[in-house]
């Protein structure tokens, strides 16, 4: 019962932490005079253009990575000691919230891929290496560049670029050439846009293969295949979380509030900053001890496992008793 307050909790945490990253890649709701911020209005700014995308990007990559992690744990123990009831249940749930979030996901990182071709094209033709504005550009998915900027070695898919960033397969999408030198983003944005997006489109093919064999009696969904890519899918899912975050905030660079502060105008020379860093290192290491801890005692003295077979057993006994008394 505790888990949907606690889910939904972290949703609003979330949701909270977006909107300043938002602010930070759109800023809005205040004035500019003579390099000071004026007429400050908060909730403008907290709910500004980037909000959306980011905020509905953010939580279903998280819910998508919750259950990857879930389910990766039941596939793990699968593979360990073996197919039980309790992780057979445990998985086919999870693997339900990981299609719905990867579906979600995916829709929500086509709105913010959307978002940039509008609001921050240099950060998509940096992720995209999209030298030249040019309708019915291609996707360039990895390869590598050469001196002259040339792309060698990657995969063009035509003209999926115009329709990634505009719904139209013809559309003009704006080139990294238009905008000044100094303003471009790392070209190495590319793999981590490349590698956060195939692990998006990863993670829904092992979902839907998953319920294909689960509906396709011939198969078993709890073949030791399945199980492996079910088990890798959970450190795929955390690998792209960060993959996106820093293609998010190093498709940025150079600015920390974008087209007004420059990173090394907000960058602090505070000598505290160092120790801050280790008493938070110091911090998230009890907590996280604390918290390994905690759980190993509360499921080493009472496994889930017999927990769920005492309860199987009682409902057949129950059924039993009503079979005998009918
Ligand atoms: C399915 C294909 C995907 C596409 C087309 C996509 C697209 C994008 C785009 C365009 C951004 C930059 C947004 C911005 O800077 O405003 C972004 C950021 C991000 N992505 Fe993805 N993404 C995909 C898959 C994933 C997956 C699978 C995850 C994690 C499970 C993920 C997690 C993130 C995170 C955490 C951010 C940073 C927050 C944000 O800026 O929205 N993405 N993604």
């Amino acid at each position: 019962m505790l888990t949907i307050p606690i889910v939904a909790g972290a949703g609003m945490s979330a949701v909270f932490i977006t909107t300043v990253n938002g602010f930070m890649n759109q800023p809005e709701g205040f004035v500019m005079e003579a390099g000071q911020f004026m007429a400050v209005n908060p909730v403008q700014a907290m709910l500004n253009t980037a909000t959306f995308s980011k905020v509905f990007h953010v939580l279903s990559s998280a819910y998508l990575t919750g259950a990857a992690l879930l389910a990766g744990i039941a596939a793990f123990a699968m593979l360990r000691k073996g197919v039980s009831a309790y992780h057979k249940k445990g998985l086919n749930l999870m693997m339900a919230v990981v299609l719905v979030f990867s579906l979600l996901n995916s829709l929500a990182g086509d709105v913010s891929a959307k978002f940039l071709a509008e609001h921050q094209p240099e950060k998509l033709a940096a992720a995209e290496w999209h030298f030249e504005t040019e309708s019915g550009a291609d996707l360039i998915f990895l390869g590598w560049l050469n001196a002259e900027h040339e792309i060698i070695g990657a995969l063009h898919l035509p003209k999926l670029l115009s329709f990634l960033a505009f719904g139209d397969f013809n559309a003009e999408v704006t080139g990294l050439n238009e905008f000044p030198p100094d303003e471009h983003p790392p070209l190495l944005v590319h793999y981590l846009f490349d590698l956060m997006a195939g692990i998006g489109f990863a993670l829904l093919a092992i979902s839907s293969l998953y319920f294909l064999f689960v509906f396709w009696k011939k198969r078993n969904q709890f073949n030791k295949w399945m199980l492996r890519m079910v088990a890798l899918s959970a450190p795929l899912a955390f690998l792209a979380v960060e993959m996106g975050w820093f293609y998010a905030e190093i498709g940025r660079q150079p600015w920390i509030i974008r087209g007004y502060m420059r990173v090394e105008e907000a960058a602090t020379s505070s000598p505290s900053v160092r120790i801050l860093f280790f008493v938070f290192l110091l911090l998230y290491i009890v907590l996280g001890v604390i918290c390994v801890l905690v759980l190993r005692r509360l499921f080493n003295n009472n496994p889930a496992e017999l927990e769920m077979e005492k309860w199987l057993e009682q409902k057949h006994d129950q059924s039993a008793k009503k079979g005998d008394q009918a």
